[in-house]
């Protein structure tokens, strides 16, 4: 070999090496880059754990916050607002009831035929949903909105000439002066018209029924756990609270009213009063907070409120899992350089989230279409995939478990988590006899717990944790379909002045 053959030789045999010594680096930066991945997957999944020891904190400080807000108003974070509902119906109401249900995402007006029995003869559901700039716009145009709604609905039946009683379904805290009226406190679920906080919302429906001329009043103002109540109850009198689970996320039970403290000397014909607690705006240093969630926090309209809400309900849940994704993103590349999309805030919404969690193709195929489709980052390896699939779990996961345990302190409140709490002997509200166990029904709605199948088992999972089997055994969710409104239109019947059917609480 001359010598220029060999400059030849060395100078390949350099440029291999070079290459190779550039691969071997590459592939050691990737390794590294993933393992930063998966680091994060693990502090993330660390944060997040729920054990059984922890859930059982949150039991414990839930009912400790449910006893100081009811000592007192602003005792606690949680609300535990008066409905003024002290009577529930009973199966004996009959007749045609209206009820307008304004809540989260969906707008819903709703006709209800019952007869004696509780028997629904026939029901009419329309939904709508609610124009994304009427939630942030003046408050008439969106009475205007609900009443002209109710106005069209109305329209169409036949029995235009009775004389109707409106339940109305407003999924907000209010602090209620009587069944049928009562001023907002905040918005929630990213509904923000400031001239609305402080009034009277029946009214301002009233007013707008009265604009486009309708002659309806509001004769039962309630919150959605309290129609889902209402309905959980006209079915199955050992129902004794009711939960909601979707854009938002609330409970209600029934409370005697000598523990209502803050309100000494309330009286009620049967002794009791359904309490809205708003669970939503829980909070406890127990509660596993990331921070995830306080970047969440720092992103919505009511910061600092809701806590205990923006980590379990649908409005937040996809949010939390892509704040996890963008970071990761960020500090590795398993997304290549497609992953820009993820720095959008809320573009993984939680329905998609369970689709990505509930993909149990071998492949995941559904969660390449969706990342694809909807986080425009083509081409995610399986690993990468799987990765995904695991953040939406954790995520989940403890969403679920913190509402089992939400429902937990509720059944303790109650004395009827088999822990030989407090006893009561008479109302079917309160409790169970010292040493035996009472079956306990509570009605349970809202899209994210009846759509998703893993947060379902997840919940149920973590009630049979913390309860064990067999106080587990006596406690039933029970799903109500469109409860919130029927129910509410079931207590207009009830707070009706032609109607005198209504049970004790
Ligand atoms: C509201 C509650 C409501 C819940 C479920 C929360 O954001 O504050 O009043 O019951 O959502 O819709």
């Amino acid at each position: 070999m001359g010598r220029v053959g060999l400059g030849v030789a060395v100078g390949c045999a350099a440029v291999t090496c070079a290459i190779a010594a550039a691969l071997v680096a590459r592939r050691a930066s990737a390794r590294a880059r993933w393992r930063r991945a998966v680091a994060l997957l693990r502090e993330f999944e660390e944060g997040c754990a729920t054990p059984p020891a922890r859930l059982r904190q949150v039991v414990d400080a839930m009912v400790v916050e449910m006893h100081a807000g009811l000592a007192s108003d602003g005792g606690s974070k949680l609300k535990m607002l008066l409905t003024f509902v002290d009577a529930l119906p009973n199966g004996n109401e009959e007749g045609i009831y209206y009820s307008i249900d304004l809540g989260g995402t969906n707008f819903r007006v709703l006709r209800v035929e019952v007869g004696a029995g509780s028997v629904i003869i026939n029901q009419k559901v329309e939904h709508q949903p609610i124009p994304e700039e009427l939630t942030k716009g003046t408050t008439e145009d969106l009475f205007n909105f609900v009443a002209l709604a109710l106005k069209s609905f109305l329209e169409r039946e036949d029995d235009q000439d009775l004389k109707r009683a409106l339940g109305f379904t407003f999924s907000f805290p209010v602090r209620q002066n009587s069944v049928s009226s009562g001023s907002l406190i905040r918005w929630t679920k990213g509904f923000s018209i400031e001239d609305t906080v402080g009034k009277d919302v029946a009214q301002c429906l009233n007013d707008a029924l009265a604009r486009c001329g309708l002659n309806v009043r509001v004769t039962a103002l309630v919150n959605d756990t309290v129609g889902t109540l209402a309905l959980g109850h006209y079915y199955d009198e050992d129902t004794v609270a009711a939960v909601i689970i979707g854009s938002g996320t609330n409970a209600c039970y029934i409370e005697r009213t000598d523990a209502i403290i803050k309100c000494q000397g309330l009286l009620t014909n049967s002794g009791g009063m359904v309490i809205n607690m708003e669970w939503g705006n829980f909070w406890s240093s127990h509660l596993p907070r990331t921070l995830y969630d306080i970047s969440l926090d720092e992103e919505t309209q009511n910061r600092n409120d809701q806590g205990f809400e923006k980590m379990i309900s649908g409005m937040y849940l996809g949010e939390i899992a892509r704040l996890v994704l963008h970071r990761m993103a960020q500090e590795s590349d398993v997304f290549g350089d497609a992953a820009d999309s993820l720095s959008s805030p809320f573009i993984l919404s939680t329905p998609f989230l369970a689709a990505i969690r509930e993909d149990d193709s071998p492949d995941l195929s559904e969660v390449r279409r969706i990342l694809q489709e909807h986080l425009k980052i083509p081409d995610a390896p399986l690993k990468t995939r799987r990765l995904v699939v695991k953040v939406c779990d954790i995520v989940t996961r403890r969403a679920a478990r913190l509402a089992a345990a939400g429902i937990v302190g509720i059944l303790k409140k109650l004395g009827r988590d088999g822990s030989g709490g407090v006893a009561s002997s008479s109302s079917s509200s309160g409790g169970r006899a010292r040493g035996q166990l009472r079956r306990t029904v509570v009605a349970i709605e809202g899209g994210l717990y009846q759509g998703y199948s893993v947060f379902r088992e997840y919940l149920d999972e973590a009630l049979v944790e913390i309860l064990g089997e067999e106080v587990a055994r006596s406690v039933t969710l029970r799903v109500t379909e469109d409860g919130s409104g029927i129910g509410a239109a079931l207590l207009a019947a009830v707070h009706s002045s032609n109607s005198q059917q209504q049970v004790p609480i």
